[in-house]
């Protein structure tokens, strides 16, 4: 019994270290506590308020769109997700925002994001 528990633990350690070696987010970015997975709330809520909710909010309206389309919006999580393969592309390209790209990370986290299936 003894045995056959060590070689279990043996067994996860193994596959937990090999896990965190596939994934390229693991070692540089910090996942939500918690969970482990890049979350809206924890994550990608802050990035879009900072570099995009000036033009894409639901509120924002008009001239201080600054040319952002209407309805593409990142102002809730229901927006964001819906918008959120376009504004990947944007983001990974550097197109958006338009004063200048995200960071690596930021990048990286928006990336994790969608890998995970937009967890909210
Ligand atoms: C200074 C205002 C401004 C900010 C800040 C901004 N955008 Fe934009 N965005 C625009 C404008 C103007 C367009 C339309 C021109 C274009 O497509 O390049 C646009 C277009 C887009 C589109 C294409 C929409 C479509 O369907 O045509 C996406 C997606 C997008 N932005 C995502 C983002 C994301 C994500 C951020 C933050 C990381 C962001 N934008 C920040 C002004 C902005």
């Amino acid at each position: 019994m003894k045995r056959v528990s060590f070689l279990f633990l043996a067994l996860w350690s193994l596959s937990a270290a090999c896990g965190e070696k596939q994934d390229p987010y693991s070692r540089s970015i910090p996942l939500d506590s918690g969970t482990g997975v890049v979350t809206y709330t924890a994550f990608i809520e802050p990035i879009l308020s900072q570099y995009c909710v000036s033009c894409h909010a639901s509120t924002v309206e008009g001239a201080a769109r600054a040319g952002a389309p209407v309805g593409v919006d990142f102002d809730s999580y229901q927006a964001a997700s819906a918008n959120a393969e376009s504004a990947n592309s944007y983001i990974q390209a550097g197109a958006m925002p338009p004063s200048a790209p995200l960071s690596d990370e930021d990048k990286a986290l928006v990336q994790a994001w969608l890998d995970a299936g937009l967890p909210e």
